[in-house]
């Protein structure tokens, strides 16, 4: 393959004292594999910034980012196919340590003058990897057998002249290489799943050990550094308002804002009428009663509802909650500015994993639903966005939450969707419905505190089939009523989920106080589906 760019090399002569957060981060390469976003949480989670980005980026790009190591990601093409996802082979060349993995190392292996085939042997799940030679440094530490997780067709057949084999399978001769001299490592196998035990501990010594990677990501820095951004975006006169939700995003991104620019911010709660029971006077109390944070409440319930009205498919919904939410900003973004500085800037909680699901910034992971906060977004908005928690995974934000004070209850406050409610009928929306979704949610939260379950799941609520009625016999009479859908599921980032196992004897309770309290709810039932392929949502 011809070469995109001459190879430059990279300084790793490190500019240590004064360096920012996100100096010298780990490049994550995606190669469509589902996991390169997990890669880059993992790389993080020691501490050091990580960021995925498209693999045909160019080298001279890659070293621009003055990058500490570069991961290339597995992915589920083969390397010979026509058309397969490559990267520019300068990039091998930098004199940055590279780890390929699964697809990757293939890659990298075909790049370096080995060889790949399909042998026609895969190997899928938990394997007994065995490291094999006592020089690696990649899989030093190692026992004689350790268990990974691999999912492959292709292996490489040939290492790369100058590499040496690390570890094989009962299947794969050639599980690992690498030629540490040039810092090019490759492993067949997955290290940022679970399922292999010894994967974050072969990250921390790629990343830490053999990159030498600064340990700079911390919630502290991502502080200092969030409020610098906002400034440097805002200026010393702008004025921002803050969508906030009562939720833990946007409340962590309305404290940055208002560490940065004090009472040049302003939050506005938009009541669209999609809430929790008892939502809206909890978030007024919280965030101005205790946080003092400037906020206007807007009460814009039937204003959503009118528009709502007959509204059924779930994207169509979206947008519509999505261009009302912005609408109603601009609308309170003039009134404050009346008479004063106007306003300019809109703040929002955008985490990095809305703006991947939503179609990603560069365009390569594919579009699963509009979140309302990104890909809902009017085109003609007034209002500039300002994300200060664009970069981060949730948990990130929870740890910047903390670190900023916010009390425990509501930095671990499960996830709410924007959209609230109104993702959660399936169907039209109207106030009866709500009434109903709300009641079984609010019988779903107490029942699941009261059994001491709120830290154990990590997302729980009601769904209302709203288009299904089912006959059900109720005190001597026939019913002819909806059913109630309980989805619970356990998860890290939302990215993937697992339906959670409730306890039967709570689940019953769950059930036999909504179709006793909820009036037109007359079923229960309980959502066992994981993510792939369902997602959270219904909608
Ligand atoms: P899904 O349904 O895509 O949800 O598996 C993943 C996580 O995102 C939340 N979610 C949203 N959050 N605006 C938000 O702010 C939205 O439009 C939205 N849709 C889903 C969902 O509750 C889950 O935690």
């Amino acid at each position: 393959m011809t070469t995109m760019t001459d190879a430059t090399t990279v300084d790793l002569v490190d500019d240590a004292a004064g360096s920012g957060p996100r100096d010298r981060p780990v490049l994550v390469l995606d190669l469509g594999g589902q996991y390169a976003r997990l890669i880059a949480r993992r790389v993080r989670d020691l501490g050091t910034y990580s960021e995925v980005l498209a693999c045909s980026v160019r080298a001279d790009d890659v070293a621009a980012r003055r990058p500490s190591a570069i991961i290339l990601s597995g992915g589920p093409a083969s390397v010979y196919e026509p058309g397969a996802p490559t990267i520019d082979p300068a990039i091998l060349k930098l004199g940055v340590p590279v780890l390929g993995i699964c697809y990757g190392m293939q890659l990298m292996a075909r790049e370096l003058g080995g060889e790949v085939t399909s042998t026609g042997v895969s190997e899928y799940g938990g394997t007994e990897l065995q490291p094999i030679d006592a020089s690696r440094t990649l899989l030093d530490g190692m026992g004689e057998r350790e268990t990974v997780w691999m999912s492959h067709r292709d292996a490489v057949t040939r290492a790369p002249a100058g590499a040496v084999v690390t570890a094989r399978t009962a299947e794969t001769p050639i599980a690992a290489f690498e030629d540490a001299e040039r810092g090019l490592y490759g492993v067949q196998f997955h290290p940022e799943v679970v399922h292999t035990p010894r994967g974050q501990e072969l990250l921390d010594r790629f990343v830490r050990d053999i990159a030498k990677a600064p340990a700079t990501w911390n919630p502290e820095t991502v502080v200092v550094e969030a409020i610098e951004r906002i400034r440097a975006q805002i200026g010393p006169t702008g004025r921002a308002i803050c969508a906030l939700s009562g939720g833990v995003d946007s409340s962590v991104a309305a404290m940055l804002m208002h560490r940065a620019i004090g009472d040049r911010l302003t939050c506005v709660f938009v009541d669209h009428g999609l809430l929790r029971q008892d939502e809206a006077e909890q978030v007024v109390a919280t965030m101005d009663g205790r946080f003092h944070l400037p906020l206007v409440h807007v009460d814009a319930r039937e204003r959503f509802l009118e528009l709502l009205a007959g509204v059924e498919d779930p994207e169509a919904k979206r947008r519509v909650i999505g261009e009302t939410f912005i609408r109603v900003f601009e609308q309170e973004a003039r009134r404050i500015a009346e008479g004063d500085e106007p306003v300019q800037f809109l703040v929002q909680g955008t985490l990095y994993s809305d703006v991947i699901e939503s179609g990603g910034d560069d365009g390569v992971a594919a579009t699963i639903k509009s979140h309302h906060n990104v890909g809902g977004l009017p085109a003609d908005m007034e209002l500039e966005l300002v994300e200060p928690l664009r970069l981060l995974f949730k948990d990130e934000a929870r740890r910047v939450g903390e670190e900023l004070g916010l009390p425990h209850e509501l930095v671990w406050r499960q996830p709410f969707p924007g959209p609230g409610l109104g993702i959660r009928i399936i169907g039209a929306v109207d106030e009866p419905r709500l009434e109903m979704v709300r009641a079984a949610d609010a019988i779903l939260r107490a029942e699941i505190a009261s059994a001491g379950l709120e830290d154990d799941v990590w997302q729980y609520f009601a769904v209302l089939l709203a288009g299904v009625r089912s006959v059900g016999v109720q005190g001597d009479a026939r019913t002819y009523a909806h059913p109630v859908v309980i989805r619970a599921v356990t998860s890290e980032d939302a990215m993937t989920a697992d339906w959670a196992r409730i306890p039967h004897e709570v689940l019953a309770r769950i059930s036999t106080r909504i179709v006793g309290e909820v009036a037109g709810v007359n079923r229960v039932l309980v959502d066992i589906t994981s993510k792939p392929p369902g997602t959270i949502e219904w909608e």
